[in-house]
């Protein structure tokens, strides 16, 4: 019996904030990427949504939050994450994280689903890079943290049905820690589509070794589309490029190549209807054209001030925003569903929590608004840090036994997988098409021992199990009016 540190798998946003909170108990924390931006995280565009306008309040955060969830959301952990929202504000400034603001207070951006300009940004639309790289500088320098990267954790181990150790790997040498928690703070699943805007380390590692472990999932079928991804993949990776939704709030428009601004016929907001509604639309039109368009030459903005991240992006990718029109296309972009936990984090396994977009904790119900998924991970991950740093340390046993994550898929594989995900899991859903999939990845198929493969097997099941269109989750032909699927 010896005294163990809390094992921190993940250093987005999440694992972070998480980290940084549970001072000054010792963290190991364990991340995939080989440095600090290379997390979902780093991505992201949108900012932090918090009720700190002076129109604004936590109340009309939570009605927008509940609307954009399709109400399949838990109304308590609702208010819970938007009355919290100005608190983690305060906490991440606490932390030196300079929000942009002029003279007056925080310049606050509108996005998809929000009735109030609320979104919070850092450098414009370089506010996961500049989040992910403050903080990493504060984990970096806390004296409570020792921070592993490039690391692979492929297996948990188990005394009296409590998680007690973590095997994990790092440039081929393979390590075993006795911890006295575990946060799972390892992302979605994202990645593992052929259009994704995460990279390809988002691909469901750690939501499956849970799975492995016992933890119970919720809603592993609920995985966000974003609406406007550029349709120019770089030669580095096959991630295509985030357009984000603060230039759609700032007034850019959706057309087919007819030139028809489509989104006004389906939703009162047109183009910042919630983003479930607006991937749907991208999608007819993609099933039509290919590719739908989003046109931001009309806009008189400061394009190296509010969208540096954009304006680089399609430059690099040889087309300019400020002159033509962007082919764009919808991408996976968010796992709404992941391990079912309580808002302390807790999940069905004793000794391991869940934190960001690996949790589930009904705060997004059926879809997630914008900008509440950094958000969620800075509010979600300083609580489950604050409330480990609480907890007495003391001896965790030996390990009596090890679950694995399992056999990885090869490239070609792999490969093979990409495509299955995308065309059995995409925004428009199909039971019999599904049914078709699970047989080709589920017990006795070739891929059937392949840890990514009964990933998407669970996914796949867990679609089947929910007949109904809801939010991200929508079966080809059927709205909530005509619910009428046979899974
Ligand atoms: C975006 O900037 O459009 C993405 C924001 C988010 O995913 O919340």
């Amino acid at each position: 019996m010896k005294d163990a540190p809390l094992c921190v798998i993940g250093a987005g946003m999440a694992g972070l904030c998480t980290a940084i909170a549970a001072a000054p108990r010792p963290v190991l924390l364990l991340s995939r990427g080989d440095h600090a931006l290379d997390c979902a995280s780093a991505l992201a565009q949108g900012g932090l949504a918090a009720a700190v306008g002076c129109d604004d309040s936590p109340d009309l955060h939570a009605t927008d939050t509940l609307t954009a969830g399709a109400g399949d959301n838990d109304r308590k952990a609702v208010e819970w994450l938007t009355g919290s929202a100005p608190g983690t504000v305060t906490w991440l400034e606490s932390l030196g994280i300079d929000f942009d603001h002029d003279q007056v207070g925080y310049l606050l951006a509108r996005e998809g689903g929000h009735s109030r300009d609320r979104v919070l940004h850092l450098g414009g639309d370089a506010s996961g890079s500049r989040l992910v790289g403050h903080l990493s500088h504060v984990a970096q320098k806390a004296s409570h943290i020792v921070w592993k990267q490039g690391c692979d954790v492929d297996a948990l181990g188990l005394a009296q049905d409590r998680v007690v150790s973590v095997r994990w790997r790092q440039r081929q040498k393979c390590h075993a820690t006795a911890c006295s928690a575990v946060v799972l703070a390892g992302g979605s699943v994202a990645g593992a589509f052929l259009d994704t805007t995460h990279p390809c380390s988002s691909d469901g590692a750690a939501l499956m070794l849970a799975l492995k472990a016992g933890a119970s999932g919720r809603d592993l079928h609920y995985i966000q589309f974003h609406p406007t991804a550029l349709f120019a993949q770089s030669a580095a990776d096959s991630r295509m490029r985030l357009i984000t939704e603060a230039l759609r709030g700032a007034g850019a428009v959706l057309r087919d190549h007819r030139g028809h601004r489509f989104m006004l016929e389906l939703h009162r907001d047109g183009e910042l209807a919630p983003r479930d509604v607006c991937a749907r639309g991208v999608w007819q039109a993609q099933l039509r054209d290919g590719w739908a368009w989003l046109h931001a030459e009309h806009l008189k903005i400061d394009w190296n001030r509010q969208f540096p991240t954009v304006l680089r992006t399609c430059l690099e990718a040889g087309v300019d925003p400020r002159k033509q029109a962007l082919p764009i296309g919808v991408a996976a972009h968010y796992q709404v569903g992941g391990l079912a936990c309580d808002l302390d984090g807790h999940t069905s396994v004793q000794g391991v929590f869940a934190v960001g977009e690996i949790a589930s904790s009904g705060v997004h119900g059926a879809n997630r608004l914008a900008s509440n998924s950094l958000l969620e991970a800075a509010t979600a991950g300083r609580r489950l840090g604050q409330m480990l740093s609480g907890l007495t340390p003391g001896p965790v046993p030996e390990a009596e036994h090890w679950v694995e994550r399992g056999a990885p898929a090869s490239g070609d594989q792999l490969a093979c997988l990409r495509q299955m995900v995308q065309q059995y899991l995409g925004p428009l859903r199909d039971a019999s098409e599904i049914r078709r999939g699970l047989q080709l990845v589920d017990e006795g198929g070739p891929l059937s021992g392949r840890w990514q493969a009964q990933l998407l097997a669970a996914i796949m099941r867990s679609a089947l199990a929910d007949p109904c269109s809801r939010g991200v989750h929508w079966w080809r032909g059927c709205t909530p009016s005509q619910q009428s699927v046979t899974a």
